[in-house]
């Protein structure tokens, strides 16, 4: 357990919150917010308390120099609109800029410095750096949950120069996936999809001590179903991981969990989008299609798991979702899940986007602000940025 800003004294201090900001912009704007009200709770939190709240935060990989494209500014703007109060900004993270800017501040204002990332010590872990920007602050906050497994000045270094605790959505974050690796609600089903087993084999098995149903889709699904001897025509498939696939399918065996995999599939042409998918079963998938999706089949027996669910994790769409013609699957289990009793909680940007373009979020308990954080930490990995910060 981890201090949190519950547990200390904020009033007329400044306050460094490490936030993660890293949100997509289209022409000139922020395109997805959610990243922006999931932090609102502790700056709002903050202004309540009387402190003077400094918000840092990467955007996008400028590799060390300064990039016009990713500039804070529109980011700035937008929190000014959720906020309903002008956020500051300051033309720079360190030096005499952000000093002056953060000492203009009054206790409630809300200042938002340039993108960090701007400086190549940021990713360096640079203590000269962390200690630069740990001198604006009397007190260091990380909610920036979705860089806490980045070791970087701004997430890590910064608090051997000034004391760090949680803030209010790293604590959700940390509490709420926590419970899911530790005590879940029974039965506990995990619906793992995306292109690569490679980028997930390590969340599989460390779930497997919990799961009682893996739901395995996407490309995943490919190898294993290719480690049992069917053919998946031109589908996405990781050849060199095909004996961690069937050493995995052995493990859950072992441990009793269900694998479930695709026992019909949507197929096309690559490089079609246009056209229509079609049916198969899954040893009959013709050898110059791929496969999109999960077929309606399986997406009845995937909804027939979730039906009595106590708790489930999403991540990783099952089908390749933004072609039109594969995206049946995706859409099914994101109006399942808003619509089911069991506690969901969804991660990786694919599946949250997915969420809220079928208009599902709102169903959910907790869509998880981390992508590869997220990941890291159902690996049962220690993340950087959280070990960091002083023990409750
Ligand atoms: C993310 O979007 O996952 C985080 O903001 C971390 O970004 P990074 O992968 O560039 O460190």
């Amino acid at each position: 357990m981890k201090q949190t800003v519950r547990d200390i004294d904020v009033a007329g201090k400044y306050v460094l919150v490490r936030v993660d900001f890293n949100v997509p912009l289209a022409h000139g704007k922020v395109a997805d917010d959610a990243r922006l009200r999931a932090t609102l709770p502790t700056i709002e939190f903050l202004r309540k308390r009387k402190a003077k709240v400094i918000l840092i935060s990467h955007l996008g990989r400028p590799k060390g120099t300064v990039k016009e494209s990713l500039r804070l500014t529109p980011v700035a703007a937008h929190l000014s609109e959720l906020l309903e109060l002008p956020v500051r900004t300051a033309p720079d993270c360190i030096g005499s800029a952000a000093a002056s800017a953060a000492h203009a501040l009054q206790p409630g204002d809300v200042l938002l410095l340039e993108n960090v990332r701007f400086h190549p010590e940021e990713e360096q872990n640079d203590p000269d750096f962390a200690r630069r920007l740990a001198s604006l602050a009397d007190i260091f906050v990380n909610d920036a949950f979705g860089a806490a497994h980045r070791a970087h000045a701004s997430t890590q270094g910064i608090t051997a120069y000034v004391p760090g605790v949680a803030g209010l959505l790293m604590e959700k974050e940390i509490a709420t996936l926590s419970q899911l690796l530790q005590s879940p609600r029974k039965p506990f089903v995990a619906v793992i999809g995306g292109a690569k087993i490679s980028t997930k084999i390590g969340v599989l098995t460390n779930l497997l001590q919990q799961v009682d149903v893996f739901v395995l889709g996407g490309g995943i699904a490919n190898t294993l179903l290719k480690a049992q001897g069917i053919a998946v025509g031109e589908s996405l498939v990781e050849d060199g991981l095909i004996p961690v696939a069937a050493e995995f399918i052995a493990q859950a065996e072992e441990a009793n969990v269900t694998v479930l995999l695709p026992r019909d599939a949507v197929v096309g042409l690559v490089g079609a989008a246009a056209t229509a998918g079609r049916v198969v079963e899954i040893d009959a998938i013709p050898v110059d299609t791929m496969i999109g999706d999960i077929g309606p089949a399986t997406v009845k027996d995937v909804k027939a798991v979730l039906a009595s669910a106590g708790t489930v994790l999403w991540n990783g769409p099952l089908g390749l979702f933004e072609e039109e013609r594969f995206a049946g699957s995706t859409r099914a289990i994101a109006q399942t899940l808003a619509d089911c009793s069991a506690t969901t909680i969804v991660g990786g940007g694919e599946t949250v986007a997915a969420v809220e373009r079928y208009g599902a979020a709102d169903g959910i308990s907790h869509l998880s602000t981390g992508g590869g954080a997220t990941l890291e930490f159902l690996e049962g990995k220690s993340l950087p940025g959280v070990a960091a910060l002083q023990d409750a």
